[in-house]
């Protein structure tokens, strides 16, 4: 049984989990992440995205292999030549061999959840012209992340993956998806074997945040 944590707590622990067990997931757990995702703001509250959840075990091979496809392209071209110091590359190392992990057993994990973005601009026009409030993207991620959230709650693993796009279409003919919907993103959920923790960032809160006008800085205080 996964101890009670704060909302805080989850939300700086939550991090790509890229190892799982094959235990199950329950239905009711997916169902709560679900109704924690569609709790998220979207612009107008209109909601622009599906879910499709995958627990099939030969469709998720058949997603897993084209999630495989995708990265066999990408990764030899985002492998960085060098790196500043032994620090960075050890990290970059330990990161890259769980990824390299997901995708050579992404069909292991119990549940893919993917989600469907309808390809709709959501940009209003008046006489003026566009009026670029935000391109429908925005308003589904903060739904993934609401969904990644319930599932750390539930001490269930996720990771937002977005490789598979690279074969879209293939996604789209294997799942009888229609033309119509992109699908943003493929989230193994699944139960970790990983620890939680809160994750590096190279560009900490201070360094990227100015206060009252662009360039002002300041030091946290405590
Ligand atoms: C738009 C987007 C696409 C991503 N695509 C992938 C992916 O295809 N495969 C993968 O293993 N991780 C993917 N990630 C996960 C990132 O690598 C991860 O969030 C980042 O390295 C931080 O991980 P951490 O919170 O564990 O430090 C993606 C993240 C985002 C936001």
């Amino acid at each position: 049984m996964e101890k009670e944590i704060g909302l805080l707590e989850g939300l700086m622990t939550t991090r790509a989990m890229r190892r799982y067990s094959e235990e199950s997931v329950s239905e009711e757990d997916i169902w709560t992440c679900l109704e924690a995702a569609v709790q998220a703001p979207s612009g107008g509250n209109i909601q622009p995205y599906q879910f499709l959840i995958v627990q099939d075990p030969d469709l998720r091979f058949e997603l897993a292999e084209i999630y495989r496809k995708g990265w066999a392209r990408y990764e030899p071209v985002i492998a960085p030549k060098e790196f500043p110091n032994d620090a960075v590359r050890e990290g970059w190392e330990r990161n890259n061999r769980a990824t390299v992990h997901l995708a050579e057993n992404l069909e292991r994990v119990p549940v893919h959840v993917l989600v469907l973005m309808p390809s709709i601009d959501m940009t209003v026009h008046d006489d003026e012209g566009p009026m670029p409030v935000g391109p429908t993207h925005a308003s589904v991620y903060p739904a993934v992340q609401n969904f990644m959230l319930a599932a750390r709650s539930l001490g269930l693993g996720t990771s937002l993956t977005t490789l598979h796009r690279i074969y879209e279409d293939d996604v789209r003919d294997l799942l009888n998806i229609p033309d119509r919907y992109e699908v943003l993103a493929l989230l193994p959920l699944g139960h970790p074997t990983g620890n939680w923790g809160v994750a590096p960032r190279h560009r900490s809160a201070d360094k990227i945040t100015s206060w009252n006008r662009f360039g002002e800085k300041r030091d946290r205080e405590h």
